[in-house]
């Protein structure tokens, strides 16, 4: 059960261990290696070792090893997905759900890694650049270090880890400890690869001394990193010249004008805001409907919300299940209870039943309350009216995070109208905000973020262009 360190295509292991229970069956799933600084550090020494050789590797190599991968996971999809269900929580249809992705998304890698190119620079667009000729390349910034969080244990992880190896670096992944199992699962997946030894390396253990280990380092050249903004604030404060991708938390709302057809949206609003228990950055957190339409609304949710099936995330059937801890889940219901002393309505849920906070609507909510304002990552939902689409647009914007905000509307103009307003990093227009597939730009603007993800923009956060000019005169 004691899980090493990856370190140079070996593992290691360590003087200290953290115990991991599941936290719905409490079984003890692992005991992990917590990293010292000197071993962050022997890890970022393989990788910078391992650098040359990757560099060097052709665009056919580098797509061969990620296509490797992407069927390794197709051919363990049963595996790969019950560690998750495991590990987190997460109902094991989810979890088959993020497998499935985690294969397309190294396959985007792989294909990526072809169309890895600069741009023809037209030189003679300046009268001192006549006779000269000049193009773009795209070269690998050498090591990167990824720091990923609990809730898509993989499929955040292949988010970084995928070009990273696409672009020809080498990566040093520091996983939420809590479903570290994921990533030994990964270690052990690309150990079957042709990737050379030193270009994927996995530390475990504290969060804060592997991000300052990582931090130190000259040889670390970029930090990739999805949690919070409190930690990815300080990551970026103090990264100094080292590149820094940052793919931090929001509390998505979406629109319903009148007009929409509310029976054929609510299945998709009920997988945005309940699925993986809330726990997903882009997760639906509040709802502005239309005044005229939220009695009709309101009924239809609960009616949808009761079908859920709740319980063991290991049963199939499984809908929703706990949060990551119990702790979590008393953090969030204490939210609720504030926003019901400042006013809000409960429409269903609101409490814990059998360890597990049940799918929660509050009505009328104060934007104030912390429900509203703040990153919730549970199963909670807020539904206010608005008498406008200016006013829903403005209380979607009235928040510290931008990531995605959705809007259902019959109408194009409205939709051109809240594409403009909304202050966010993606539009998504009769959908909810947490539709996300595995190629697009994602990523936010103020609090959510900077940089973007999705292979091809990954890619180019991840390399460092050069300019070459001929001079043919
Ligand atoms: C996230 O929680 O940021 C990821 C959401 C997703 O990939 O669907």
């Amino acid at each position: 059960m004691k899980k090493g360190l990856w370190i140079n295509g070996e593992w290691k292991m360590t003087a200290e261990w953290m115990e991991i229970q599941s936290p719905y069956s409490q079984e003890v799933l692992a005991h992990f290696a917590m990293a010292t600084e000197k071993d962050v550090q022997e890890a970022i020494e393989s990788a910078h070792a391992a650098a040359p050789q990757m560099a060097a590797l052709t665009a056919f190599q580098r797509a061969e090893i990620l296509e490797q991968l992407s069927t390794l996971f197709a051919e363990n999809r049963d595996e790969a997905a019950s560690i998750i269900a495991m590990e987190s929580a997460k109902p094991l249809k989810y979890a088959y759900a993020e497998i499935d992705r985690t294969v397309e998304t190294y396959k985007f890698a792989a294909e990526e890694a072809k169309r890895l190119t600069g741009e023809m620079v037209p030189m003679d667009a300046s009268k001192n650049g006549e006779g000269r000729f000049a193009y773009t390349l795209r070269e690998p910034i050498g090591v990167v270090a990824a720091i990923t969080p609990f809730n898509f244990p993989q499929n955040l992880v292949a988010h970084k880890v995928g070009p990273a190896l696409a672009a020809g670096n080498t990566i040093v992944l520091k996983p939420a400890t809590q479903t570290a199992l994921s990533a030994h699962f990964l270690a052990k997946l690309l150990a079957q690869t042709n990737l050379p030894a030193g270009a994927f390396n996995l530390v475990t253990g504290q969060g804060k001394l592997v991000g300052d280990a990582f931090l130190a380092h000259p040889n670390v050249k970029m930090i990739t990193f999805t949690g919070s903004p409190a930690v990815g604030i300080s990551l970026r404060n103090r990264a100094g010249l080292k590149k820094v991708t940052l793919e931090l938390g929001s509390n998505a709302g979406v629109i319903i004008d009148e007009g929409v057809q509310l029976e054929r949206i609510m299945d998709r609003i009920v997988m945005g805001a309940f699925s993986n228990q809330g726990q997903v950055c882009i997760s639906l957190q509040r709802i502005y409907v239309m005044e005229s339409m939220v009695e009709e609304f309101l009924i239809r949710l609960k009616e949808k919300i009761e079908q859920l099936t709740i319980g063991d995330p290991m049963d199939n059937q499984t809908d929703l299940a706990m949060m990551i801890s119990q702790a979590e889940q008393q953090r969030a219901y204490q939210w609720i209870e504030e926003a019901v002393a400042e006013g809000a309505q409960v429409i269903t849920g609101g409490h814990i039943d059998n360890h597990i906070l049940l799918p929660t609507v509050l009505y009328n909510v104060q934007p104030q309350s912390r429900v509203s304002c703040e990153e919730i990552f549970a199963p909670v939902v807020i539904v206010n009216t608005v008498s406008t689409i200016d006013e829903g647009i403005a209380a979607i914007n009235d928040s510290h995070y931008g990531l995605q905000a959705g809007i259902f509307t019959p109408s194009i103009q409205t939709a051109f109208q809240a594409t403009k307003a909304l202050h966010v990093g993606g539009v998504i227009i009769n959908d909810v905000p947490t539709y996300r597939v595995d190629h697009m730009p994602y990523g936010g603007v103020k609090e959510s973020g900077t940089g973007r993800e999705g292979i091809k923009y990954a890619l180019e956060e991840m390399t460092e262009m050069k300019l070459v000019i001929w001079n043919n005169q």
